[in-house]
């Protein structure tokens, strides 16, 4: 081990950065020898910050043969991973925060770490504060996980919750959440799901141990949930969460999705609230494991970060540093399609209110093999429409979209206004 002090290059001091360089004040052995920004005027909220530490050309931090390691806070693909890249190229150690290059460009970037030997970490990629990686990598190493069922979105979970708790529509929320800083001006990445599939993205990939591409995972958001979705979840004990999902079938393909789901409300995972993230692993020998904690945020973040940056100063200079966190995947999943996933279901549906009308439903849901677990009917508006709630059995989805159709054509029905999956 060195015993000079190891030398860090920061690139990106927003939110993640402030909070890493405020929580390394603390460590003798660590210097932030730079630090990369795009704007160099910008007031900056951290106490005796030397101007002469920053600079506008982060390729200056990767390509510094004193920097030992680079951490990576700025996000987006570009240039982070030409960046990354580089600082590999360069055998510098890699602690990132950031789950859409893992995403995208995660095979690359691991597989070139390997080459050159140096290591990646990136536990704040995925659920922020909370430690996922390190225990999956480490802890739970000797498990055959099949399943993880995650909330990963810290901005839609305070959506929904919201939605749910006052019963309000989701874009009357989707304000508050950007007035109180919950929620991005341009919501799209969260509540479209694309924040959630980066995470699970990667997450699957450790945990089921075979590569599971970005590309091929299926993703719906929250934005076609509405009030009464919510309290008739509620009235069938139910509440509705952003569910990222991955599980292995019996022929050990990869079921990997993001998507709004009715949990049962006896399930830990509708217990989690607000912007609270959390992670659920099933697996063998230890059975079901649940983390929950914070996802986002400056410190939670920020201690994931120093984590990592601990854990590679500890070992700094050995030819084989903490191997564990290698990624060794030879095979890459083999995912299936959303149409091959099985799921019970919540559909809602508005139908004229005639005698049999139920029947219908049922009979229709009958010609493709579904079987209904339960049914609601909400009152007769001024239309003479009824809305009626069903809960199916386990469907294979193909099966439902045909149903569906066949509802959509069937004159006693007006609409679909909902089809939701339900956990089991
Ligand atoms: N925020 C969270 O709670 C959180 C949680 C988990 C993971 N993450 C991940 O952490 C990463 C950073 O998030 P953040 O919230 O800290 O972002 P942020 O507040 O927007 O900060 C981004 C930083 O990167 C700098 N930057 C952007 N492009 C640059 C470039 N080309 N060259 C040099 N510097 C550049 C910006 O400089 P200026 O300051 O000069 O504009 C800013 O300091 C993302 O990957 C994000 O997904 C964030």
């Amino acid at each position: 081990m060195k015993s000079e002090k190891v030398k860090l290059g920061l690139i990106g001091l927003g939110t993640v950065g402030t909070g890493v360089v405020k929580v390394l004040k603390d460590y003798d052995n660590i210097e932030i020898k730079k630090i990369a920004v795009k704007n160099i005027n910008k007031k900056r909220d951290i106490e005796n910050l030397a101007p002469s530490i920053l600079t506008t050309d982060p390729f200056e931090i990767v390509n510094d043969p004193e920097i030992d390691i680079v951490v990576e806070v700025i996000g987006g693909t570009d240039p982070a991973f030409e960046l990354l890249k580089t600082a590999i190229n360069n055998k510098k150690h890699i602690v990132t925060a950031n789950k859409e290059l893992l995403a995208k460009k995660g095979q690359e970037l691991f597989n070139l770490a390997n080459e050159k030997n140096v290591t990646i970490l990136y536990e704040a990629a995925i659920a922020g504060g909370i430690p996922i990686i390190m225990p999956i990598k480490t802890t739970l190493a000797g498990n055959k996980i099949h399943k993880i069922e995650a909330i990963l979105n810290g901005t839609t979970n305070y959506i929904l919750t919201k939605m749910e708790k006052d019963n309000v529509s989701y874009e009357e929320v989707l304000k508050e959440a950007q007035k109180l800083g919950y929620a991005e001006t341009d919501p799209t990445g969260d509540v479209e799901g694309f924040d959630s599939a980066y995470k699970i993205a990667t997450l699957a990939t450790i945990a089921l141990n075979q590569r599971v591409d970005i590309n091929k995972i299926y993703k719906e958001g929250i934005t076609k949930i509405s009030a009464n979705d919510m309290q008739f979840a509620k009235e069938l004990g139910y509440k509705i969460k952003l569910i990222a999902l991955a599980k292995l079938t019996d022929d050990n393909k990869a079921d990997v999705r993001v998507h709004p789901m009715l949990v049962p409300q006896k399930d830990c995972l509708a217990s989690i609230n607000g912007v609270t993230n959390s992670v659920v692993l099933e697996g063998f020998p230890v059975g079901r494991v649940m983390f929950a904690g914070p996802g986002a945020g400056m410190f939670p973040t920020a201690s994931s970060v120093l984590g990592d940056i601990l854990a590679i100063v500890s070992g700094i200079g050995s030819d084989n540093l903490l191997p564990f966190m290698k990624c060794n995947h030879t095979k890459n999943a083999q995912q299936i399609s959303i149409e091959q996933t099985t799921n019970r279901y919540y559909i809602s549906i508005t139908a004229n209110n005639n005698p049999g009308v139920i029947g219908t439903i049922g009979k229709i849901c009958g010609n493709h093999n579904i079987n209904l677990a339960s049914v609601l009917q909400k009152g007769i508006d001024k239309e003479n429409t009824a809305r009626i709630i069903i809960i199916t059995e386990e469907s294979i989805e193909e099966n439902i979209n045909n149903a569906i159709d066949e509802l959509k054509n069937n004159s006693s029905i007006v609409k679909i206004n909902n089809l939701i999956r339900v956990m089991e």
